[in-house]
């Protein structure tokens, strides 16, 4: 069994509605006429954020930010044991400080990982919730742990699932005959490469403010997804979802740790209720280490078939993933869906550890599958002495070919790699791995990777949006900006289609009273909000349209729109301005605005991206400098230029970052996480970035939804760590198959080439 990975990281109502609606998609005939190109005057332009002043002068709102009257701080205390039975928890001396308004138990029985929920209090303020804290006596009962993922493995290890093995089956997948594939193998390949856990850490921190107002619950909460936390915390809370409204209004990142209810923000609302005042709970960034998920590691083996001519006949992949106490990723969506190949066999298995549970983060299993795989296809084109791209070239596919019953793709990957191979000068590569003109210790490489992910949008997403007798325009929608820029392309869109400006719009987003959308996660945010606000604007301009023929005494069908008037297009002497049309909304009674929907016939899927680097490594220290790096992404139609390469830069640099420095370390003596700050967790700073070219293939495909829009967020993440280490192999002629690429691995690797050669 397995799924594409926003289904993978399903954990949460949010996260299974956001599962495209599988059947429901009719594949469009693939002949049918290209319409000709729409001119558009905001759409795909350099607008600059609407609310990019608000930013950056400090006064936009994040959750950190909300100060309520009364408001109270909760802290939580967390289990210093791996391993342990929590025998008794005694609140009463804390409960004896002066300003300590409440103090909950959180654990009973037994806590499974260092970090875990044990007890809360709320106080007047920080300090008093601090020393109420310390103050809380818990009683423990430590058993044995294993936090190191390779001993987990043995039978011999603590079980971290009472009774069950930690070693466990993940996902296979099966077509063709992967024996029959390698007997037709002219060349074979083999290589097995290791990704670390990394850990989101965005720059806000997790949080919550909850609130009660007699029996409605508000919560602030820094959430990629308002309305799934409002299920979510329905469902904890047992009370009506009807009487929780959460707000988001800014956020600092989240990538994919804030994608479900947190527990924390269950012991605000909890904390709330008992003392009747509004309760902050804010994690630190220790707890953004060790208790809010990480990307699971990945330990994968490819075996890799050929012909001589480069033709793949077999391509078998394995994988051992380890999530702590939750299941690792699904690593094998690239090997199954990047190249055409008859005969792909994956099992993938998972072991468990006394770890917190990992949580989806950019891309799940993709990237690492792609740094794996696409690791595993340089290697091979250096066995069949070929171009690593034409290899690419040669195989590449633009379907599914997986069972997620996604049928239609588009072909922008073949643009990409144009547009990529153009702008990086990939004819300047080494021939061969290693072959580059050495000045003194430092070697020069080139490589490229190449993504696929799904950018779907989720049918059933809403917006509204409102006219004002005096011009104001207000488009409205419960989805989240988590800083990628949504109210930018919200306002393009509405714009656009009503024929103003974008600063024209006001944007209400970030509250679950807003109507519904999706999470602000697997890259669907764009795909689904900006066709369903094209849908509202498209009907509130058929509105204004009809207003405007009652003006003019002409037929709604004769009146066009153009330069901030309707007019007649049979009598072009008729014309009426937009004010006076929005004016004479009034009249019509009563009209509230215009809904739109992501209709469910309409979807978006397959973007396609190829990455290029160009990288110097010193072979004396092992260091890797990045020095240039091109980016080239189909996403479908671009709506908003400059927040789109906003994401595409952010999405290198995390895989940059991810690709050199980024990796939680476990301490397997005492079960705890040996870097849980900004210090000893590396994570790649402006000094470390190179120039970053974003390039966009221009696919115009109105088959795709309303606008032609597709994800963008995590392909534009998904081959960065795998470019740059294909560089480096191209550089050094010693493929570094484990990322983060520390100096010492560097080092490590040339070593081995040593003693090889
Ligand atoms: Mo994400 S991992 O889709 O926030």
């Amino acid at each position: 069994m397995r799924g594409k990975a926003y289904i993978s990281y399903a954990r949460g109502d949010a996260e299974r509605q956001a599962r495209p609606a599988k059947a429901a998609a009719v594949p469009p005939p693939a002949t049918q006429p290209e319409p000709p190109k729409p001119v558009f005057s905001h759409i795909g332009k350099a607008t600059p954020r609407v609310d990019g002043r608000e930013i950056v002068t400090g006064r936009a709102k994040f959750t950190h930010d909300i100060k309520l009257q009364g408001m109270l701080i909760g802290k939580i205390l967390r289990s210093p044991h791996a391993a342990a039975e929590v025998v008794a928890i005694d609140l009463a001396p804390a409960l004896a400080v002066p300003g300590v308004r409440a103090a909950l138990k959180l654990a009973e029985g037994k806590v499974r990982y260092a970090g875990q929920q044990v007890a809360a209090v709320a106080a007047v303020d920080e300090r008093t919730a601090e020393k109420a804290l310390g103050l809380v006596k818990v009683q423990y009962r430590t058993l044995p742990f294993v936090v190191d993922w390779e001993r987990a493995r043995d039978a011999a290890a603590p079980q971290v699932r009472d009774g069950r093995p930690n070693l466990d089956k993940l996902n296979d997948y099966n077509r063709g005959d992967v024996e029959k594939g390698f007997a037709e193998a002219e060349v074979v390949f083999e290589g097995t490469y290791r990704t670390a856990f990394e850990v989101h850490h965005p720059a806000e921190t997790h949080g919550s403010i909850a609130a009660w107002e007699g029996d409605h619950l508000v919560v602030y909460d820094s959430t990629q997804a308002v309305h799934g936390v409002r299920d979510g915390l329905a469902r904890a809370l047992k009370v009506p979802a009807a009487n929780v409204t959460v707000i988001k209004n800014y956020m600092g990142g989240g990538f994919g740790s804030k994608l479900s209810v947190g527990d924390y923000t269950v012991v605000a609302a909890n904390l709330a209720r008992e003392t009747g005042r509004p309760v902050k709970v804010l994690l630190s960034r220790r707890d953004n280490a060790v208790c809010v998920g990480y990307r699971p590691s990945s330990n994968q083996t490819y075996r890799i078939g050929a012909k001589k001519d480069g033709t793949l006949t077999a391509l078998r992949m394995t994988n051992i993933a380890c999530g702590g106490i939750a299941a690792g990723d699904d690593c094998s969506e690239p090997v199954v869906d990047v190249y055409k190949c008859p005969h792909c066999k994956v099992d993938e298995q998972t072991v468990y550890t006394n770890v917190g549970a990992q949580r989806a983060r950019r891309a799940p299993g993709h990237t690492p599958g792609a740094f794996a795989l696409e690791g595993a296809m340089d290697e091979l084109a250096a066995a069949l002495d070929m171009d690593p791209l034409e290899l690419r070239r040669k195989n590449y596919s633009t379907r599914n070919q997986g069972d997620t019953g996604l049928p239609y793709s588009s072909k922008g990957l073949d643009k990409c790699y144009d547009l990529g191979a153009k702008a990086i000068g990939w004819e300047r590569r080494n021939r061969r791995p290693g072959e580059g003109k050495a000045e003194g210790p430092v070697r020069r490489g080139l490589g490229m990777a190449t993504s696929i992910w799904s950018g779907a949008g989720v049918p059933g997403t809403l917006a509204d949006i409102v006219l004002y007798p005096d011009m104001s325009v207000e488009v409205i929608c419960g989805t989240q900006d988590i800083g990628c820029g949504t109210r930018t392309h919200m306002a393009v869109v509405a714009a656009e289609t009503l024929g103003l400006e974008p600063k024209e719009i006001t944007v209400k987003l970030g509250n679950s009273d807003y109507p519904w959308a999706p999470i602000s996660g697997g890259s669907l945010t764009a795909p689904s909000v900006a066709p369903a606000v094209r849908d509202a604007a498209l009907k509130a301009v058929e509105r204004l349209k009809a207003v405007a023929a009652a003006r003019l005494k002409v037929d709604p069908a004769d009146v066009v729109m153009a330069e901030r008037k309707f007019a007649s297009k049979s009598d072009p002497g008729k014309a009426v301005a937009f004010a006076e049309v929005y004016r004479d909304l009034r009249r019509e009674t009563p009209f509230h605005g215009e809904r739109g929907g992501m209709p469910g016939d309409q979807y978006a899927f397959n973007t396609f991206g190829a990455h290029f680097a160009e990288v110097e490594v010193d072979t004396e220290t092992g260091r890797v400098r990045v020095l240039k790096y091109v980016a080239a992404q189909d996403s479908g139609r671009i709506v908003s230029k400059l927040t789109a390469e906003s994401q595409v830069v952010g999405g290198v640099t995390q895989g940059l970052s991810n690709g050199l420095f980024e990796e939680r370390v476990m301490d397997d003596a005492t079960g705890t996480v040996v870097n849980p700050n900004l210090r000893d967790y590396k994570i790649a700073t402006s000094l470390d970035i190179p120039e970053i070219t974003v390039l966009f293939a221009d696919v115009d495909d109105p088959r795709i939804n309303n606008l032609g829009v597709k994800g963008l967020g995590e392909p534009a993440h998904v081959p960065s760590s795998g470019a740059i280490a294909n560089a480096v192999y191209n550089a050094i002629g010693v493929h570094v198959r484990e990322i983060p690429m520390t100096p010492k691995r560097v080092l490590e690797a040339l070593k081995r080439k040593e003693a090889g050669s």
